[in-house]
């Protein structure tokens, strides 16, 4: 596996591949792989003759600057978890090759990013549309993968490739949880045991809520016993849980077409978020 941190030397292997006529997938990360994003990988490598990983802690997506400083950076261990899927190429640029002096370029996507995470992190969706714009100019991959347990954000960049006539395809991949069902995440090293034991909670009542949603219960009355359920098991505040369309996003009042149940709830200052088919 290549470790490249600069973008001419990733375009010249991203020409030899061209050259010889494969197909390329990139798995944007900001590190601190787990088996979510170990997951993103496996399918990247049945899509593509040749896959990318690429590691950025963007700056530019923290709203929030003690999560940034808090954010794990691994990336010798990073490297050693991804060397049995035979990646063709780590890329882990350096923060010029993304923002270089002058940089003034700002990438944002209306509608669907102003709501739920969008109205909780103000700037995160700009941040996250800027800097997949370009890790998608910089592979030039054929095909891209996220995971639906970022499901705002896999919408968001489907939108992004389309409307910047960008030829990479987005494809969504299901989100891997731990034995418990809580969505695995780089965040979830820094719950304390006693967290950890609560967080799972969030997934428990998504499926109740979703069960009693599909036995045709009043969707708000279970919105509103599913939040106090939480609140109770000891997160400290729900920021939203909601039914929503499945490719919009909009509201939904009943269940004619797919729906996205979606959460965001914070368990001491850790930020949880989920979500699960209707
Ligand atoms: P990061 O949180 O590192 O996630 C990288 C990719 O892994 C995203 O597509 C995310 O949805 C996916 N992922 C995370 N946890 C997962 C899980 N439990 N199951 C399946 N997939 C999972 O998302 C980002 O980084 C950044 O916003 C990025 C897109 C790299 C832009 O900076």
């Amino acid at each position: 596996m290549k470790i490249i941190r600069n973008k001419d030397d990733l375009r010249t292997l991203r020409r030899s591949w061209i050259f010889k006529g494969e197909r390329v997938a990139v798995v944007p990360t900001m590190g601190a792989l787990h088996a979510g994003h170990l997951s993103l990988v496996e399918i990247a490598k049945q899509h593509a003759d040749r896959v990318i990983v690429t590691i950025f802690v963007n700056p530019r997506q923290f709203n929030n600057p003690d999560d940034l400083d808090k954010y794990p950076r691994t990336e010798d261990e990073d490297a050693t978890r991804l060397a049995p899927f035979r990646v063709d190429a780590l890329y882990v640029p350096t923060p010029d090759q993304i923002y270089p002096n002058g940089f003034a370029t700002n990438v944002h996507i209306s509608g669907l990013t102003e709501d739920l995470e969008g109205a909780h992190r103000p700037g995160h969706f700009d941040g996250v549309a800027t800097v997949v714009a370009k890790l998608f100019l910089q592979t030039r991959a054929d095909v891209a993968c996220f995971g639906e347990k970022d499901y705002q954000q896999l919408l968001l960049v489907r939108r992004l490739s389309e409307d910047l006539d960008i030829e990479t395809d987005v494809l969504g991949c299901e989100t891997i949880r731990e034995e418990d069902g809580l969505a695995m995440s780089s965040r979830n090293v820094r719950m304390s045991p006693s967290e950890r034991a609560i967080a799972p909670v969030l997934k428990a009542e998504l499926d109740r809520a979703a069960r009693a949603i599909r036995r045709g219960a009043d969707i708000r009355v279970v919105l509103d016993s599913a939040k106090a359920q939480i609140k109770r098991a000891g997160f400290n505040a729900v920021e939203y849980l909601e039914l929503r369309d499945a490719a919009h996003l909009t509201s939904v009042s009943n269940l004619d077409r797919p729906a996205r149940l979606l959460v965001a709830a914070m368990l001491g200052d850790v930020r949880l978020i989920d979500n699960i088919p209707i």
